[in-house]
């Protein structure tokens, strides 16, 4: 500072209100309690919006005294929210996902599977709707109101994210007295997205303000809804575009084009090219139309959506695990792009797999700009024959890692380079070995630093501890420097062996540590995937932790046991029994809890036990195997037995039954069909 400087910023101390300056250093201590209450203690002792209103009265004294603020407020706490996290919300109905298509051929047999389903001898009617590419949202009316706004998540579990939601002017907050009347409880669903030209508008203004640009339009808006401060969203032009209701036993409403006339009629956006149509060369004839006005459109499309429109078939036709067997998404096949191939490198991942990946000059496709494509092994290096130096096209599809597809040999350069796959491990110089029945060479040393930084950041990411502030690069140095040899150190990390590191000034310690804090009281699921057994995604950890409840009961599971639970393949089931099992995790499990990580209990209550005290039995064929609805009625904690007798409860019947039916029927045992079945666990 300027002696200049430091004369003016005297007198503005000198100028400041004593009372404002005592009430701001009550402020802060205040909320700095709560913080620790909320975040580390688990026990808070104000409502969100008590802390709020503290917050905000935070955020406005130092607005209106800039001079006052120091750098260990609170409120230069970053990613410190002014509300804190999105509160989760249960979806009623699980939010689906979608089947793919891609070929005449697939859609034929889908038709087809729909048709024979519903026994019609009638073409079958379908909408067709563009697939919008942005971010799936639930809203919820009760008595016409908007009371609930949330994100799809996990389908089963999303993010309450109302007050955001509110900002957005495509969005009723209320409904006619007729539906309020007639409906009192609504649930729309459709997907939140920015147009094109606005997402340029807006990465312009983020650039300008030398802020980080965004990815591309549905990153965007996912960022967009998912801000914790809503007056960001509110800045954001974000639109609402409904595409149905998530029950289909609505009175006065029986197919999905009913459903998309009332929700027009009530206000809300809905796509402009969706159609009507009869049979397989209707929903043809929709899908050429829509590929040609695809680059037209000022908003991404990655595919149609086709519905079976009536809802009587969509009931009886039902679903298959995750998504129903009603509808289906037709993607647009995936776009490529030629380019240069300027280097390949070789990654190691968390598992030692030993990936190869092209290093590209950047090009772009489908909205992005790719600068790096996977190989995948080594097989398929050969088979490319790609050197370095060569023109390739690459190919990009969703969310896909961008592949190389092919190699424009004609164009080969002179001098272009072979590609040699290393003989030893790129990380650690240990030799590799290409395990039996495996494509990827794998380095097997526990003790590889790129393996090690490759769970340290799994362990941190998102889905996992959701450390702010530890990327791949911290994750590294780290590892490098022998501060941590296995994830639980991260709980040992001092804030002065954190100033040793590169680039690590005093606040980002302190921001480091603080979220470091945070994560120790996290959620059973969290915990399990972060600890990157092979196979166990989130998916599979909040199976393995609504069945056991605790991690105590999970590491004593037994194979039979992990194999019995419904969605848990065998190998998986090997996987964790395997990693359970291994005393250098189980130590680094106790070093986890003796750096202060709170290992909670769990009761999911998607997993909850909705058939308790309940006897089954089966008969006719379902369409899957008998052992897996026997797995998952056990889940839910009933019972299977073989022959129905006056204790039964439900005959669970597929086609072709047999005596057993006649008898449930004379016992009165109740019949469920397989839809109903499915209903019953809803
Ligand atoms: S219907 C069970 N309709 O696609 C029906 N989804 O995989 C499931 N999406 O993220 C959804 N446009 O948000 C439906 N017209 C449309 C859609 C649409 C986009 C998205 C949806 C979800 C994904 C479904």
């Amino acid at each position: 500072m300027t002696s200049a400087v430091v004369a003016s910023f005297i007198k503005l101390m000198k100028n400041a209100d004593p009372v404002i300056i005592e009430e701001l250093r009550k402020l802060r201590s205040d909320i700095n309690r709560h913080n620790r209450l909320y975040y580390v203690d688990d026990r808070p002792e104000l409502s969100d919006a008590q802390y709020d209103r503290l917050f905000d009265r935070l955020l406005q004294i130092e607005k209106d005294h800039p001079e006052l603020i120091t750098p260990d407020s609170p409120s230069q706490r970053v990613g410190a929210p002014p509300s804190r996290e999105f509160e989760r919300v249960g979806h009623r109905i699980p939010m689906l996902s979608l089947q793919k298509v891609t070929t005449d051929e697939e859609f034929a047999d889908f038709d087809r599977r729909v048709t024979e389903g519903v026994e019609s001898d009638d073409e079958m009617e379908y909408t067709t709707e563009p697939k919008l590419d942005g971010l799936a949202v639930e809203l919820v009316y009760e008595n016409g109101l908007f009371v609930l706004g949330s994100t799809r998540g996990d389908g089963a579990t999303g993010e309450n994210v109302t007050v955001n939601l509110r900002t957005i002017g495509s969005i009723p907050l209320r409904l006619s007295d007729d539906v309020a009347s007639r409906y009192p409880r609504l649930e729309v669903r459709g997907e939140v997205i920015i147009r094109k030209s606005a997402f340029e508008r807006l990465n312009k203004f983020l650039e300008e303000q030398n802020l980080v640009p965004l990815a591309n339009p549905r990153n965007a808006a996912a960022g967009s809804l998912r801000q914790l401060d809503s007056s960001v969203t509110a800045s954001r032009p974000l639109l609402f575009y409904a595409y149905g209701i998530s029950a289909t036993d609505l009175p006065d409403l029986d197919s999905q084009s009913a459903a998309i006339d009332l929700l027009r009629q009530e206000g809300f956006k809905l796509n402009e090219h969706i159609a009507v149509v009869k049979g397989r060369s209707g929903v043809e004839r929709e899908f050429q139309r829509l590929q040609q006005l695809r680059p037209s459109l000022d908003y991404n499309i990655d595919g149609m959506v086709v519905k079976v429109n009536r809802f009587d078939f969509q009931s009886r036709l039902g679903q298959i695990s995750r998504a129903p067997r009603w509808a289906v998404a037709w993607k647009f096949a995936a776009e490529l792009a030629e380019t240069v191939l300027e280097d390949v490198e070789f990654s190691v991942g968390r598992t030692g797999a030993i990936t190869p990946v092209a290093k590209l000059k950047p090009v772009r496709v489908a909205g992005v700009t790719v600068s790096n494509a996977s190989l995948h092994n080594e097989d398929e290096l050969n088979q490319l024959d790609i050197r370095i130096g060569d023109r390739v096209v690459i190919r990009r599809a969703g969310d896909v890692i961008p592949e190389v597809v092919s190699v424009i040999v004609e164009h080969r350069p002179r001098g272009a380079r072979k590609v040699k796959f290393p003989k030893s491990c790129p990380s650690c110089g240990m030799g590799i070995t290409r395990l039996e029945g495996e494509a990827a060479y794998r380095c097997l040393n526990s003790g590889c630093p790129a393996q090690l930084e490759g769970k340290l950041f799994h362990f941190a990411s998102k889905g996992g501890f959701d450390i702010e502030g530890l990327g791949d690069k911290l994750a590294r140095q780290l590892i490098e420097r022998m501060l941590v040899k296995d994830p639980s150190d991260l709980f040992l990390l001092t804030r002065d062996q954190l100033l040793t590191l590169d680039l690590m000034a005093d606040k980002r310690a302190e921001n480091l540590l603080a979220a470091i804090d945070r994560s120790r009281h996290t959620e059973l699921p969290r915990i399990i995937y972060a600890l990157g057994i092979i196979g166990v995604g989130e998916t599979a950890a909040r199976l393995l932790a609504g069945q056991f409840g605790s991690l105590e009961k999970l590491i004593l599971a037994t194979r039979e046991t992990l194999e019995d639970i419904a969605g848990i393949g065998p190998v998986i089931a090997e996987n964790t029994y395997d990693y359970f099992n291994h005393e250098g995790n189980r130590t680094m499990l106790l070093k986890m809890r003796e750096g202060g990580v709170v290992f909670p209990t769990y009761a999911d209550e998607a997993v909850s036990r909705k058939l308790a005290g309940k006897s089954f039995v089966i008969t006719g064929t379902l369409s899957q195997p008998r052992d897996s609805f026997k797995k998952r009625i056990k889940q839910q904690g009933g019972t299977v037995s073989g022959s129905v007798s006056p204790k039964t409860d439900y005959l669970l019947c597929g086609e072709s039954p047999g005596s057993k039916r006649d008898k449930a029927e004379k016992l009165s045992v109740k019949i469920l069909t397989e839809q109903q079945f499915e209903r019953l666990l809803q």
